[in-house]
Parts: C-alpha cells; sequence; structure tokens
C-alpha cells in the first residue's frame, strides 16, 4: 500500500509508520492551549521544556497561549553506562528566578517516569508556587516509578516512537508527526 496516496499530509517516510498526525496534533495542542489559558490565568506562568526533545512541542503550545509565559529550558542526560541507571546528570539549569512562579514542564514522553521525578524533584528546590507537567505522549505500559503527567496528549502503546521531538540517534526530531520507527528498514 503507498501510504502517500492516503495522507493529505507529509505523514509518511521510509522505515516510519505514521501514528499520530500533524493535524490531530494540531488539535489536540490547540486544545491544550485553551486548558492552560484557563488554568494560568493571572498567574506567574514559566514553561520549562525539557530539550531537546520537548522543544517542538513547546514552541507549538507557547504559540497557542494568550497568556505571558517565561519559556526557560532545561537540558538533563542520564549517566553513560550499560544499563539506565535512572541517574541524571543536569546538562542546562532554567536561568529565571521560580521562586513563588507556577511552572510547567512540557515533556515529549512519559515513559519509566524516572526523568520526571528527577525533573520534578530538582525544581522543587527552587521554592515554585506549583510545579505541573504537559507531555506529549505517554506510554504508562513502561512506568517503572509511579508518577503522571498533569496534561497529557496523547497515550501510546509501548513501541519506540519518533517525530515532533522525539529522536532515535539525534534524527527524525523534525518530523511534522509522530511515528513508530521500524528499525529493520532503516
Ligand atoms: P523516562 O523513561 O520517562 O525517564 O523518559 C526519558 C526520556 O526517554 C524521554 O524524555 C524521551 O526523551 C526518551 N524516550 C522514551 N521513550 C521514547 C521513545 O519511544 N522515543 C524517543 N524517545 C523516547
Ligand atoms: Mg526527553
Amino acid at each position: 500500500m503507498d501510504m502517500r496516496e492516503k495522507q493529505p499530509y507529509d505523514s509518511f517516510r521510509d522505515g516510519i509508520l505514521a501514528l499520530i498526525g500533524p493535524n490531530l496534533i494540531y488539535s489536540r495542542v490547540k486544545y491544550l492551549g485553551m486548558q492552560i489559558n484557563e488554568d494560568y490565568r493571572g498567574k506567574e506562568f514559566v514553561l520549562v521544556p525539557v530539550m531537546l526533545g520537548g522543544m517542538v512541542f513547546c514552541a507549538d503550545l507557547s504559540r497557542r497561549l494568550s497568556i505571558d509565559a517565561i519559556i526557560d529550558p532545561i537540558s538533563i542526560n542520564s549517566y553513560e553506562g550499560t544499563q539506565s541507571t535512572g541517574k541524571f546528570r543536569l546538562l542546562l539549569d532554567t536561568q529565571t528566578d521560580l521562586a513563588g512562579k507556577d511552572v510547567l514542564v512540557i515533556e515529549d514522553i512519559v515513559d519509566s517516569g524516572r526523568s520526571l521525578v528527577y525533573l520534578k524533584e530538582h525544581l522543587k528546590k527552587k521554592g515554585p508556587r506549583s510545579i505541573r507537567v504537559a507531555a506529549l505522549l505517554s506510554k504508562p505500559e513502561r512506568r517503572i516509578v509511579s508518577v503522571e503527567a498533569d496534561y497529557t496528549c496523547f497515550t501510546v502503546p509501548d513501541l519506540f516512537v519518533v517525530g515532533y521531538g522525539l529522536d532515535y540517534e539525534g534524527k527524525y526530531r523534525n518530523l511534522p508527526f509522530v511515528g513508530v520507527l521500524d528499525k529493520e528498514k532503516l
């Protein structure tokens, strides 16, 4: 089947099966923007995108907002090793004084949940009034620690997904859709 004929948008690449197309992402992010406008009206609002995965989601979501928002990225890395230890290293920290502010962490995906636990603990030390999390995707089957985003756009099955910020070996972040990588076809 030639998917190119079936898809009215750019959601096809060899070796990648589109799971969530750009139109659906657009609608969901727009709706989330409306919700956040309501929930954060009148607050001292700071968006903290988790780089690099959260950048595309944050760029689109932030442009749906009619409230004032500071955007202050953060970046973490899990320690190198044969197994993911769940230990993290901070590569880039936020630059704004978060004390008393309402922080919304922007994540690409909540998988095991470990990076989210680390990030929340780290940001909590800065004394914000509140910390919530918006995640584009959630893979609940993979959860190791009990943590959930406050806002989740889509739940996905236990498959390795790329696009719209998510990468495989640094690639595919720029795809305008979320798709499943068929590593054998690459
Ligand atoms: P955690 O396991 O919830 O700590 O997720 C850590 C990070 O792994 C996420 O923020 C993503 O950057 C990355 N990740 C997890 N699942 C996927 C996936 O299916 N595709 C691409 N990156 C992923
Ligand atoms: Mg990430």
